[in-house]
């Protein structure tokens, strides 16, 4: 099946360059759908994609060969981006797209560990480094766990959840995605019609093993610090915790006062560093939804460098 990028004419749209020759970035450029279709409707314009996924990177530098000198390619996490940029030489930019969480290849390959619809064992790293996901179910305590589990997966559950695991883990250690969906279902029935009884922990664990909530924020202020000015930043999001962080940057950078309420005088030095053009998030049409379910919970913001 032929990845389709999410939101595609609504990036296309809304990340108008402010400059013809710029340097655009991709700071998730995945299998490249996005930056495929950036540079082909900007074709004076560089691109940088980013991704921490090593296969992600392969398969788009084949993709993107065509475009030869146009497009370098950076093995490495978004959150590095002010490093990055510095090594290859680029001041500021002319936009920046950031389509955050897993790709469906890393979601659909049987062996990564994503999803409790194949067995495998419990990986869930987008890169190849760090803990992976049957190392924190093997490590934290059941706090933690439950921390987690509400925190990211705002699993309503999360408390039993937590207790199922660590009693489970003291027989045998829990390795594989469908022993984790066993323990899970052992706790949580399924019922016709809702999601599976293991979608919420699963995200959670995977939120958590690449610390994906971490340093969003920071990213949102380092992407606007690099924009020329006119320049856009555009983010995808797929959950309400990811876009929460998008929003509230945002609303920050565009002057929002954060002083607590009942200061006399604001004190926290609210200035506007940009314009939300977006005041409500861009959501998949209807067609683009029943063509491909995972835009379904695509959310869109874009705010413009003043
Ligand atoms: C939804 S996919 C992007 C798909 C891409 N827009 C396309 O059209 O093919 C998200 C990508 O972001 C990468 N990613 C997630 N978190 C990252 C991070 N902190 N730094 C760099 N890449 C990250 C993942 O490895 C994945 O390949």
């Amino acid at each position: 099946m032929k990845h389709e990028p999410v939101l595609l004419d609504k990036v296309l749209e809304y990340l108008t360059p402010s400059r013809k020759d710029g340097t655009l970035v991709d700071a998730t450029v995945g299998l490249g759908g996005h930056a495929e279709a950036l540079l082909e409707k900007h074709p004076d314009a560089r691109l940088i994609g980013i991704d921490r996924d090593p296969e992600a990177l392969e398969r788009s530098r084949q993709r993107l060969s065509r475009f030869g000198d146009r497009v370098t390619l950076v093995r490495g996490r978004h959150e590095s981006l002010i490093d990055i940029l510095k090594q290859s030489g680029t001041e500021a930019i002319s936009g920046l797209l950031a389509d955050l969480g897993v790709s469906s290849m890393q979601l659909d390959d049987p062996s990564r560990g994503f999803s409790f619809r194949f067995d495998a064992p419990l990986d869930m790293r987008m890169g190849a480094e760090g803990r992976t996901a049957a190392d924190l179910v093997r490590e934290l305590d059941e706090y933690e766990l439950m921390r987690i589990l509400r925190d990211y997966g705002e699993e309503p559950m999360a408390r039993r959840i937590a207790r199922a695991i660590v009693e489970a883990r003291t027989e045998a250690p829990i390795e594989t995605t469908s022993r984790l969906a066993e323990i899970i279902r052992g706790v949580k029935r399924a019922r016709y019609g809702e999601i599976d009884p293991s979608t919420l922990t699963f995200q959670a664990l995977r939120i958590a093993t690449n610390e994906e909530l971490i340093g969003l924020d920071r990213f949102v202020d380092d992407a606007v610090s690099v924009l020329e000015s006119g320049a856009r930043v555009a983010i995808v999001s797929f959950h309400s915790l990811e876009d929460r962080i998008v929003k509230r940057a945002f609303r920050r950078l565009e002057g929002e006062c954060t002083c607590p309420p009942g200061m006399p005088v604001c004190g926290c030095g609210a200035k506007a560093i940009v314009e939300i053009v977006t005041n409500r998030p861009l959501t998949a049409s209807e067609e683009e939804e029943t063509r491909n379910p995972r835009s379904r919970s695509a959310k869109l913001r874009v705010a413009e460098k003043l």
